[in-house]
């Protein structure tokens, strides 16, 4: 190729990408949860912890999941998590069931209490309104503390770099959506499981990183086990942001859509499905070392083999497979929208807006 043509090419990939960015900033914005929606949704945990306070008075409700992330979407449900501080507590299946009563009772709320569920909740909705155009839906669960630390690491990463990280991870929770391949129930991967991919890249694979490794950082202070562990689980992690952003400068300086095309690519063609595990704590291990080798030889009534065909490690309960719901079908249909949406980048249309709109068809 003559330098010429050369020098023209660069410069309409460097225009797409800046283009591409900015169009990404935009479309994430507005998708964003208003002030009022914010709003309404504490005036309903507010409410809920009252009245579970009726039932179990030293009990709290908090937030985990996006609302309390930060990479919450507009209409995004609630998860709530209801810890008990005494003692003599109520166990968490007569819980949600004298719960479920209450809620009946005493308020609006559609209400489904699960008492035998695996972890015992109480789903809530409400229909739309005026003031709520999309209604509410909202999970109770109890004492799952592990998930209360799980999103506040996720917080901690959101802030290290809120630009690129939210606008990634936001992007990329909109595409799945729209997509169609967020769905654990049927064989493809949670919201939860989409930020970890993307937590894995800008640590792991990006070079240099876009972030740092919170939980293999130094701690400032010694720390002891106790004050650390959580059922068994190592739950340290550098949690001091304001530091960290006086001392992390990433050299990496590539744009939102640098990282996005990359993303894509990675996740189309590099990662090793068969054989790895995506760790952001500690970067690529092998299914073997974790014991979840898809091994063929497995007998077809032990559906193991199922349960790890894609492996993506808790950054805390490291013996979980997040992605364990995701089916042999679910993982193809997943890598078939990673490779489509490479191929839709990779085609670098006149204007970059239209690459979104075709992404998220
Ligand atoms: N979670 C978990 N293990 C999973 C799925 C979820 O521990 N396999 C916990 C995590 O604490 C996560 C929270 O449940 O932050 C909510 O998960 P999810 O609904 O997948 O993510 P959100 O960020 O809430 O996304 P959405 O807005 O789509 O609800
Ligand atoms: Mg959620």
């Amino acid at each position: 190729i003559s330098p010429p043509i050369q020098q023209r090419r660069h410069a309409s990939k460097q225009h797409f990408v800046a283009d591409l960015s900015q169009c990404l900033f935009d479309f994430v914005i507005q998708l964003l949860p208003t002030p009022e929606e914010m709003a309404v949704k504490e005036d309903v945990r507010k409410l809920l912890e009252r009245l579970i306070r009726t039932i179990e008075p030293d009990s709290r409700l908090l937030s985990f999941g996006s609302t309390a992330n930060g990479f919450s979407l507009r209409n995004s449900d609630m998860d709530l998590c209801c810890l008990i501080d005494s003692q003599e507590r109520l166990a968490a299946t007569d819980l949600v069931t004298m719960l479920g009563d209450l809620l009946e009772r005493e308020t609006k709320f559609h209400v489904k209490p699960l008492p035998h569920a695996r972890i015992p909740i109480v789903k809530l909705s409400l229909d739309p309104s005026p003031g709520l155009p999309l209604g509410i839906a909202c999970d109770i669960g109890f004492e799952n503390r592990l998930a209360l630390e799980n999103t506040r690491l996720l917080m901690c990463y959101a802030m290290v770099d809120p630009t690129r990280v939210r606008t990634m991870v936001l992007f990329l929770k909109v595409w799945s959506k729209r997509r169609k391949i967020n769905s654990p129930y049927k064989g493809t991967l949670s919201s939860y499981g989409y930020v970890l991919l993307v937590i894995y890249f800008l640590v792991h694979v990006k070079n240099p990183p876009v972030l740092p490794n919170l939980q293999q950082m130094p701690p400032l202070r010694p720390i002891t086990k106790e004050d650390t562990h959580l059922n068994g689980y190592n739950t340290w992690f550098f949690d001091d942001i304001e530091l960290l952003r006086q001392r992390w400068h990433s050299e990496n300086t590539e744009t939102v859509a640098e990282l996005l095309i990359d993303f894509f690519r990675y996740y189309s063609r590099d990662f090793s499905y068969n054989t790895g595990v995506a760790s952001i704590r500690a970067g690529l291990l092998k299914k073997d070392f974790k014991g979840w080798q898809n091994d063929l030889s497995a007998s077809r009534y032990n559906d193991a083999r199922e349960r790890n065909r894609l492996c993506i490690e808790d950054p805390f309960e490291t013996d979980y497979n997040v992605s364990r719901c995701v089916t042999k079908d679910g993982l193809y249909t997943i890598r078939g929208e990673f490779m489509r949406a490479s191929r839709v980048l990779a085609a670098r249309p006149e204007r970059a807006i239209i690459a979104l709109a075709e992404l998220c068809e």
